[in-house]
């Protein structure tokens, strides 16, 4: 996720995109870099960092320019460096664009181009600059609407061109994009903050519509260049309810990112006629992937949590005896390793301290030392020797929803990878993979129960414990979903397998005392309905997670939540949502600062 502003109009136009970069800097800032103006020519200026080292340096410019672009990055493709700070340009440098998300095919798209053209940078965004390039002939909505149509993946992109310094030209396909409507000028940007000080008048892009704007005019159509009427609306959000969207906090946007940002983590990296899949970042042979004999996933918190269910998917599917380790635990146990030990570490902000410690002791003992990473260029990701970003977007709330759901989505594609180097037949892996692609859609009707699951926390917010159970994939929901609820509304909860409950947790129980049991159809669905049936006896109020069709579960239960089916490997990419959203509308009913819970850190550098 990066953030884009542009303008253009008869005000100057570096205040503007400064002020609406900072605006912007919640979706991520890493770099950021303004394209504008000056006596005719185009200038770009870009540094590394926070939006205020640019503006540092724009400090000695005396640029007079009502028209530019701007950009702040957050790094998919390429690390962190003022060259892949965006704008980009084509060979001529007259060509310049900013642009939002992942060019799939961008490698193909650079073989295709040639050797003939010359790239500064290591992005997929520079590729499509010098795709326009090719096709531009003086028109530059159709040299634009030419490469969009060759190009697979996602994209908010502005484009400007240096002989036509009254044009702007914008894109949208999977990344936000709105269009500010002032007088004689207009605004674009990632989201509406940068302009509601000017106008509340916008119009929201969808995607596959391109919009074609000169000082006075705006003109929209479809990638087949066909005319699109828009509704220009009335925007009445202010600042920070821009910046989320208009979900009142982080948190529930990021709940609701996730089946777009699933869809990230796993495009291009997957091939459904093999029924495998490809990581490259790993940086291993496949001679040295066979060789593994043991796998050990390092992680702290929710990241530890998805770490568990990618250990029931790499010994289901790759048949590797495979641990998960708590890095603090980790690193002071003198852990056995050798040269047939691969070790993840997994971290959405690859900056965890526990985690970069237990790696480097891993590495020291001589394993594959690889990382699974939301940041691109945070410390993890740079001291291993390879791994995969999860590609989920900046994650600002403390508690982790959207990088949680992509680890467990890369975890499955690596098991996947692997097992199909060892035994899993090509049906098996096209089953699931097919079912992979069917999750997004699942998620949306998951999450279209928000305002039922609501009633649920209002019934059930009093209550002073909680106990949140699953056996198989599901014991890793239920600690996921057991960790959400006390981190964020304060409720002491805990989360048990559920054959394990007999053993101590039982003796909990009480009319006091609800408990959330994750039942869905798979193929410990009996022995966890007897395991609710005990619950029952004990008089204990019961939520059940159930399958879509599974009248007879309300039997059991005082509320159940549905969820559509799907493959059991695959249950924790759906189930965990319901949880996620009881937890949150449970701490809004508490009134809690549901976005910065207290004592809590999103990103912990210290041991
Ligand atoms: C903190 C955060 C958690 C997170 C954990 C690991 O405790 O509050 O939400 O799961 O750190 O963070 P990481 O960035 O390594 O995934």
């Amino acid at each position: 996720m990066c953030g884009i502003v542009a303008y253009i109009g008869n005000k100057q136009a570096l205040p503007i995109l400064i002020n609406g970069l900072r605006r912007l800097e919640y979706r991520g800032y890493d770099s950021a870099g303004i394209a504008v103006f000056d006596d005719g020519k185009p200038c770009t200026i870009k540094a590394v960092g926070k939006i205020d080292n640019l503006a540092e340096k724009l400090k000695t410019q005396n640029f007079d320019s009502t028209f530019g672009i701007a950009h702040t990055r957050w790094a998919t493709h390429g690390s962190v460096t003022e060259s892949n700070a965006h704008p980009h340009a084509d060979c001529t440098g007259k060509i310049i664009l900013a642009h939002n998300g992942i060019i799939e095919n961008y490698r193909e798209l650079k073989e295709k181009l040639g050797a003939n053209h010359v790239y500064k940078s290591e992005t997929d965004s520079e590729v499509l600059a010098h795709l326009i390039e090719t096709y531009y002939t003086g028109d530059l909505r159709k040299a634009v609407l030419e490469a969009l149509a060759r190009v697979r993946g996602t994209y908010g992109l502005v484009v400007m061109h240096a002989d036509r310094p009254g044009q702007l030209v914008v894109a949208r396909m999977g990344s936000p994009l709105v269009v500010g409507i002032g007088e004689e000028e207009y605004f674009v940007a990632s989201d509406a903050t940068p302009m509601l000080a000017y106008t509340k008048k916008v119009i929201f892009l969808e995607d596959g519509e391109v919009a074609d704007i000169s000082r006075t005019q705006l003109h929209t159509v479809n990638l087949k260049d066909h005319n699109v009427t828009k509704h220009v609306e009335e925007i009445e959000w202010d600042e920070a309810q821009a910046q989320k969207q208009g979900f009142p906090h982080f948190m529930l946007k990021e709940i609701f990112d996730q089946p777009n940002v699933v869809q990230d983590a796993i495009r291009g990296r997957y091939k459904l006629e093999d029924g495998t899949a490809h990581l490259g970042g790993l940086n291993m042979s496949d001679e040295q992937m066979r060789s593994i004999k043991r796998i050990i996933l390092i992680a702290c918190g929710t990241a530890s949590y998805a770490g568990i269910v990618g250990k029931y998917m790499f010994e289901r599917l790759a048949g590797i005896p495979t641990e998960v380790d708590v890095a603090s635990e980790f690193r002071y146990r003198d852990p056995i390793i050798d040269n047939q030990t691969l070790v993840f570490g997994i971290s959405q902000s690859g900056e965890t301290a526990d985690t970069l410690a237990a790696l480097k002791e891993a590495k020291r003992k001589g394993a594959f030392v690889r990382g699974i990473v939301n940041v691109v260029g945070s410390t993890i990701a740079r001291e291993t020797d390879g791994g995969t970003y999860i590609h989920a977007g900046p994650e600002l709330a403390v508690a982790s929803t959207k990088a949680y759901t992509n680890m467990v989505a890369v975890l499955l594609l690596y098991a996947l990878q692997f097992g199909r180097l060892n035994k899993l037949s090509i049906a098996t892996g096209q089953r699931l993979l097919q079912a992979l692609v069917e999750i997004p859609e699942k998620m949306k009707s998951i999450l279209s129960q928000s305002d039922k699951i609501k009633e649920l926390a209002e019934k059930y917010k009093n209550s002073r414990d909680m106990l949140y159970l699953g056996r198989g994939i599901n014991f890793p929901v239920a600690l996921e979903g057991s960790l959400k609820l006390k981190e964020i509304s304060y409720i002491h909860s805990e989360a048990y397998p559920g054959g394990e409950m007999k053993h101590g947790a039982i003796a909990l129980l009480s009319p006091e005392f609800p408990v959330m049991a994750i039942m869905t159809k798979n193929q410990l669905y009996d022995k966890m309905r007897s395991n609710v049936e005990e619950i029952k006896a004990r008089k204990a109020p019961i939520i059940l997670v159930a399958t879509e069709g599974d009248d007879k579960a309300i039997e059991l239960a005082q509320d159940v939540i549905y969820v559509p089916p799907t493959m059991e490997l695959l249950e924790p990419l759906l189930n965990t949502l319901p949880l996620q959203l009881f937890a949150y509308h449970t701490a809004v009913a508490l009134g809690r600062d549901v976005d910065r819970p207290r004592n809590l850190a999103k990103s912990v550098t210290v041991e």
